[in-house]
């Protein structure tokens, strides 16, 4: 897909659409963030949801490899476990560069990160994380791209609900080498919409996986 986007008018149309309506899961998920680190987003907060945010997709690839084990003499098992795995690694790419880019603004703007929150809490959060994700990949993997797609689309939400309400990133030029080989950015408000349409992206091709073409969220010059 080669479109030329207007992330200000996706920022616009993402705010005026109601986040998905999602399951026990996702609930659980977005809960425990809330608890850990309140209901606003903060540079540590989004660190976190990027820590967790790759973990499914390994599971998926993890999974893919099982299923060739016993499965590989299958023409459409090994052409669907190989969608799955260059579709996941592409994603981990993507979120890590997502990681990267929040910890460059966390170092550049001096955040002063808790040791048990920010340091002692992820480790075990990711462990979690994973175990669950693999249980369900190896049970029901579309439950797992159903749940991925709510935790994509709560992410859009909150990434394009951050720039939103920090109106000062808007003035904040990029000067770091992580962020201009993400992508060629005015400044960190448009940086924190392109993570966001990223985030979206995720939610379409989870979406697409599980049946669910109908839910997809065209860009607005595809309409
Ligand atoms: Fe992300
Ligand atoms: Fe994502």
């Amino acid at each position: 897909m080669n479109l030329k986007i207007d992330k200000m008018k996706e920022q616009e149309a993402t705010l005026a659409r109601p986040v998905r309506h999602c399951g026990i899961f996702a609930k659980l998920l977005f809960g425990g963030m809330d608890f850990i680190h309140g209901k606003k987003l903060t540079y540590p907060k989004i660190r976190l949801l990027e820590l967790l945010a790759r973990i499914p997709y390994q599971a998926w690839e993890v999974r893919q490899y099982r299923r060739l084990n016993c499965k590989y003499e299958k023409d459409s098992v090994v052409g669907e476990a190989k969608d799955i795995i260059q579709w996941g690694r592409a994603a981990q790419d993507n979120e890590f560069w997502h990681l990267e880019v929040i910890g460059e603004k966390i170092r550049q703007d001096g955040v002063k990160l808790k040791w048990f929150r920010d340091r002692f809490l992820p480790p075990i959060a990711a462990f979690s994380y994973n175990l669950f994700s693999r249980f369900l990949a190896w049970v029901n993997i579309q439950a797992a791209f159903k749940l991925n797609a709510d935790f994509e689309d709560h992410a859009e939400h909150e990434y394009f609900t951050f720039v939103q309400q920090n109106p000062e990133l808007e003035n904040q030029p990029i000067n770091a080498e992580v962020v201009t080989k993400y992508g060629d950015f005015n400044n960190w408000a448009d940086v924190f919409r392109r993570i966001a349409l990223d985030e979206r992206d995720h939610m379409n091709n989870s979406l697409l996986r599980c049946g669910r073409a109908k839910e997809v969220v065209k860009y607005l010059q595809e309409k």
